[in-house]
């Protein structure tokens, strides 16, 4: 007998052969790159934002995409200026139909943005003749040209409600809402979404940033003939703050809706990041971007083989186990305190936790010059371990328990 497939999970009674979605972008703006992504292993297409054109016509400016490069590691974050789809609703619709009658068994989402009541009523509806198996209402595009659209209406609690409701009335299909994170907390407004009838929540869109200057135009980038504005960023670098926002959402007792990550991942590692902060299913646009649909592969590889060899069989058994370690940082227990210990047979006398530690820090490493090795003077370290961020030698920096937070902290002050 063949073992149960560990990654298959149930999203709004909805079944995925594994948690890995393409979330709604260029990755998924046609039918071809979808049946694409299907093969390669994607257990669900979140589609590009369907819109209505005789509403608003998307022109998409250009450049589109401006890259945010640190050092030299590239693109570790990525700057759009799109908006939803510039194709007609008839190609779009078309599309998802054949999807689904090619790949019954995936998982096909469709993403919407109306500009009123009827849009959205009229785009859910639209969405399910065409076979998709749920709707997301997209809450949270942050360059809409459209003044009454996409994060505008994210920051309002009524328009998302109401919206929501409205999109339950009109079609039978699970609703996950998408959140914007161009905002201080995302909960009361997916509260609101609940309140509308929604089933999910997918957070995180992109947040509104800028990521370049020209140095000789002193344009911003992307420069859009002349001008240029703070949009959409996405990729590794917004992963931390998509972290907070689904651990926030997973944590609210008031909420207790299933939800879908979105921010940054690129590998299994994230995406388990993710189902351990309380995600049920994982969504990828930058990433695939960046370096094509197989991914999805090691994606797949890795978080079977990390639950096979912990004895896992199911990813339920994984989901929100991290989540319930946030706490309020009112709630530390303070009693504990640690200093840094450092190993010399690992030191290198490079000398990099000495300078951090004395310039940015509380001049608790002490520089032996002798014998090139740094020691730790346990009566000034508070503990903050910055030398272990900045040492080169994994594991060469590591801390202890000490009793001593009285006599430390008289020693420094
Ligand atoms: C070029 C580009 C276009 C996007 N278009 C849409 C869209 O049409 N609808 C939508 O809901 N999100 C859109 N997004 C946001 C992504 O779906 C996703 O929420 C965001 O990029 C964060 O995930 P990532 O870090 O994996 O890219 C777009 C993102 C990018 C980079």
């Amino acid at each position: 007998m063949s073992k149960p497939n560990p990654l298959q999970i149930n999203f709004c009674g909805v079944r995925f052969e594994n948690p890995f979605c393409l979330s709604s972008s260029p990755v998924g703006n046609h039918a071809e790159m979808c049946a694409r992504a299907y093969d390669a292993g994607w257990g669900g297409v979140v589609y590009k934002t369907l819109g209505l054109e005789k509403s608003f016509r998307v022109v998409m400016p250009s450049p589109r995409l401006n890259a945010y490069n640190y050092g030299d590691k590239r693109v570790i974050g990525l700057q759009n200026t799109e908006q939803i789809t510039d194709r007609p609703i008839r190609d779009n619709l078309r599309d998802l139909a054949w999807l689904k009658k090619s790949y019954p068994n995936k998982v096909l989402i469709s993403s919407i943005m109306g500009y009123d009541d009827e849009d959205w009523a009229e785009l859910a509806k639209m969405s399910e003749d065409a076979g998709a198996d749920l709707v997301e209402l997209n809450f949270s595009c942050p360059q809409m040209a459209h003044k009454h659209a996409g994060h505008r209406v994210g920051q309002d609690f009524h328009a998302v409600e109401m919206f929501t409701r409205v999109v339950k009335n009109a079609t039978r299909l699970p609703v996950i809402a998408k959140m914007t994170p161009n905002i201080t907390d995302m909960v009361p407004v997916a509260l609101a979404a609940k309140d509308g009838g929604a089933d999910a929540i997918s957070a995180i869109n992109t947040i509104k940033a800028i990521t370049n200057i020209d140095l000789d135009s002193f344009t911003p980038m992307p420069d859009i003939h002349g001008n240029s504005a703070a949009t959409g960023f996405s990729g590794p670098a917004v992963k931390p703050i998509a972290m907070r926002f689904v651990s926030d959402l997973y944590n609210s007792k008031q909420l207790n809706l299933p939800v879908s990550a979105i921010g940054g991942i690129e590998t299994w590692i994230d995406a388990l990041h993710f189902l351990l902060l309380g995600a049920t299913n994982i969504q990828v646009t930058t990433a695939i971007m960046r370096y094509g649909y197989r991914i999805v592969e090691d994606m797949i590889e890795g978080l079977t083989d990390f639950m096979n060899d912990r004895n896992i069989g199911s990813l339920d058994e994984l989901i929100g186990q991290a989540a319930r370690m946030i706490v309020d940082p009112s709630e530390f227990d303070t009693r504990h305190q640690v200093v840094a210990v450092v190993d010399p047979e690992k030191c290198i006398g490079c000398g990099q936790c000495f300078i951090s530690c004395r310039d940015g820090a509380n001049q608790a490493m002490k520089f032996n010059a002798a014998k090139r090795k740094v020691e730790v003077d346990e009566t000034r370290c508070v503990g903050c371990l910055l030398c272990k961020h900045v040492c080169p030698v994994w594991d060469c920096i590591s801390h202890k328990e000490v009793d001593t937070l009285t006599t430390r902290h008289a020693a420094i002050f």
